[in-house]
């Protein structure tokens, strides 16, 4: 049997690359998340760790037989991320236990000045999802530095903090969690909060569908939101980093833009006048599409929710001075 040997240069079709920088816990559970749900035909992984990256690349391979077809590489060479449709940065300082991620910025910011402008001369047409942690000071840093349209930048933002509210009230309501809808905004940090006045189960408003079912006092939506806030400060005692859920939520963005689903989900981005809050990068519910991120949702916030979006606007702001930006 003879297959037929077309030319390659005219039948291969333009395959979307997703690259990943930084070979850690979060890079290698994101790319395995990414080939597992196949939002990209060809994943690379950089890192300056030239056998680890390698064997990650390695390891992921050897499972290609039981994921949608795709291909993966890893390397230390920079030049693997060229023409990437989308580039993802976990690579930086881990965050330690009891440690803040603001506390992170230092290290990060200084990785940021010379990695950002690297990437970006080798993918300058990609999307850019920053997923290191502080990762609004991040995502604000890596804008300024690479230069580039606000939104073929933003960051992983609060997506998993949002993710972990959503878990909680779907056990506390026994309401399955794709039916339950709220929002964690702000810093992906500890000034986050959680937007309750949008929040809804199954489309009955939060607290008419707690009154009616004798659930969740406003107690208990302060300890969950609470426990949120402190997911990870917890996660990292028990096994040292975060890795699966970030990696989770990584994807779910990747697969918005690559997708071009226009789908909501709140990344850290660059506001502009949004409820009156300007040059700072953090999470509100955004529209995510192939060419980055779109319309902001603006809600009716309370009195207290505007002062909280304010506060952690101020702290992500005076983070930031702090490193030049
Ligand atoms: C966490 C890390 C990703 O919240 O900041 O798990």
């Amino acid at each position: 049997m003879t297959l037929a040997s077309a030319d390659a240069a005219t039948t291969t079709p333009a395959v979307s690359t997703l690259a990943i920088v930084g070979a850690g816990s979060v890079g290698s559970t994101l790319a395995y998340a990414a080939l597992i749900r196949g939002v990209a035909r060809r994943v690379v992984l950089y890192d300056l760790n030239g056998a680890k990256v390698g064997a990650e690349a390695l390891d992921l391979a050897h499972g290609m037989a039981f994921m949608p077809m795709g291909a993966v590489e890893g390397s230390d060479d920079i030049g693997i991320c060229a023409g990437a449709d989308m580039v993802v940065v976990t690579a930086g300082a881990k965050q330690q236990p009891g440690q803040t991620r603001l506390e992170l910025a230092d290290r990060t910011i200084t990785l940021m000045r010379t990695l950002v402008p690297q990437l970006v001369a080798v993918a300058p047409d990609a999307l850019y999802l920053m997923v290191t942690n502080p990762v609004d000071v991040v995502t604000y840093a890596a804008l300024k530095i690479s230069g580039l349209p606000p939104r073929q930048m933003f960051g992983s933002g609060t997506v998993l903090d949002t993710s972990r509210l959503r878990y909680l009230l779907s056990e506390r309501c026994r309401i399955a969690v794709r039916n339950v809808h709220a929002y964690i905004v702000g810093e992906h940090g500890d000034s986050e909060f959680a937007l309750w006045s949008a929040a809804n189960i199954g489309g009955v408003p939060l607290r008419e569908f707690a009154a009616a079912t004798g659930t969740l006092t406003d107690a208990d939506l302060a300890e969950i939101a609470d426990e949120v806030k402190n997911s990870a400060y917890r996660i990292i005692d028990g096994k040292g980093a975060t890795n699966h859920a970030i990696g989770l939520a990584g994807v779910r963005i990747i697969q918005a833009a690559l997708r071009a689903e226009r789908a909501i989900l709140p990344v850290s981005s660059l506001l502009d006048d949004y409820l009156g809050v300007s040059d700072v990068c953090l999470s509100v519910p955004s529209v995510v599409d192939r060419d980055g991120v779109g319309e902001r949702l603006e809600f009716n916030l309370d009195s207290s929710e505007l002062a909280n979006l304010r506060a952690s606007a101020d702290e992500i702001r005076a983070a930031a001075r702090q490193f030049g930006f």
